[in-house]
């Protein structure tokens, strides 16, 4: 496994993924996907799993605007980041797990002219677990912020901001490795993965 690219097509510097990468999405395009025979099962799953993370993330970023602006309850929040955050950061390992040892070397071997955009995804993956470390921190600092008032503003302001910029990175990911995968998916078969 490869760690973190530097460079143009790193995670926090690409606006998506390169052209050359692009070939296969041209004629699987993201409009035709949802009617496309082969969408529903597999594919529709795996983009539902997309939208679990992005949604949890926004009901994290959601809860910490509701803290700073003390529209919930400390205690309150502090359960449900417990909760969210949990789940988020379990999923989120459990689901790269299963694309770096199974769908990437399977998908990368269907269509070896863009295999180039695996080792983006897959160094994507080890930025996203330094993110991950940093996310698991700052909820653990907030957390413990929230007994005082004043700490808990600046621990939050900080939060929020981490959010933010892990929203970017996390949406940046999700997205490219959708464009990658579903036109692999949709031309070859659910079945290509064995
Ligand atoms: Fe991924
Ligand atoms: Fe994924």
């Amino acid at each position: 496994m490869a760690e973190p690219t530097p460079g143009p097509d790193a995670l926090d510097l690409r606006k998506g993924l390169p052209d050359a990468l692009k070939v296969l999405l041209a004629d699987y395009p993201r409009e035709a996907w949802a009617a496309d025979p082969g969408f529903h099962g597999l594919v529709s799953f795996w983009l539902d799993r997309h939208q679990m993370f992005r949604r949890l993330l926004g009901m994290m970023q959601a809860d910490t605007v509701a803290l700073r602006s003390r529209d919930i309850d400390p205690r309150q929040f502090s359960q449900r980041l417990s909760r969210l955050g949990g789940t988020f950061v379990q999923e989120l390992h459990g689901h790269h797990q299963i694309e770096d040892h199974h769908y990437f070397p399977v998908l990368m071997q269907k269509e070896p002219a863009i295999a180039r955009g695996f080792e983006i995804l897959d160094s994507d993956h080890h930025a996203l677990d330094g993110h991950l470390d940093g996310f698991v921190k700052g909820a653990n600092g907030l957390i413990a912020a929230l007994a005082d008032p004043i700490a808990t503003g600046s621990a939050a302001a900080r939060f929020d901001t981490d959010l933010s910029r892990f929203e970017t990175f996390l949406d940046r990911h999700l997205t490219d490795e959708e464009d990658l995968i579903v036109p692999i998916l949709l031309r070859h078969g659910e079945r290509s993965l064995g």
